[in-house]
């Protein structure tokens, strides 16, 4: 397995929509485990694969506490069949937006189809953390980041700190 670099905004990689895997085989799998890896060095929670430069439809995370055993998933196709009503509004931050977070507001409840590592066709009912971090690594899957679900104000705050970060590492 290896640390892939993530991708920071704003990037144009970020804003394209990925395209669905024909087959989960072995360059997929090491994907999701090279992914995995980065998303547990960095530290998140979750971590979608254009966020480290593939445009492959692919998904991982892990929402367990800190004192509790590793819960990595991972996600090939993934898409939402089902949202709650319910909305909910929580704090979110993005491994390609490091130190920022803002509120979002999202379903509470999702189900989502997709392929697991072997290939197998699931479908998982996810509410609370999991349902917050799945529906905000799929719209990274569809080229859709958090800060696109803010105000216009609050949106172009964070990419002018953001394009001053990227400037300030380019030059170091
Ligand atoms: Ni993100």
């Amino acid at each position: 397995m290896a640390v892939l670099d993530i991708i920071l905004a704003p990037d144009p990689i970020l804003k394209t929509p990925t395209t669905p895997v024909a087959a989960v085989d072995d360059r997929v799998r090491r994907l999701m485990d090279d992914m995995l890896e980065t998303m547990y060095a960095a530290p998140g929670i979750g971590l979608a694969a254009p966020q480290v430069g593939s445009l492959d439809r692919v998904l991982v995370c892990d929402v367990a506490g800190k004192d509790e055993e590793p819960r990595p998933l991972k996600f090939a196709n993934p898409t939402i069949t089902w949202r709650s009503d319910a909305v909910v509004t929580g704090q979110e931050g993005c491994l390609s937006f490091p130190d920022h977070y803002a509120d979002v507001a999202r379903p509470e409840a999702v189900r989502i189809a997709y392929l697991d590592e072997t290939g197998a066709e699931q479908e998982i009912a996810a509410e609370g953390l999991l349902a917050r971090c799945l529906q905000h690594e799929i719209d990274h899957l569809d080229g859709i980041v958090f800060t696109d679900h803010l105000s216009a104000l609050k949106r172009s705050i964070i990419l002018r700190k953001m394009g001053k970060l990227k400037r300030t590492r380019r030059a170091a």
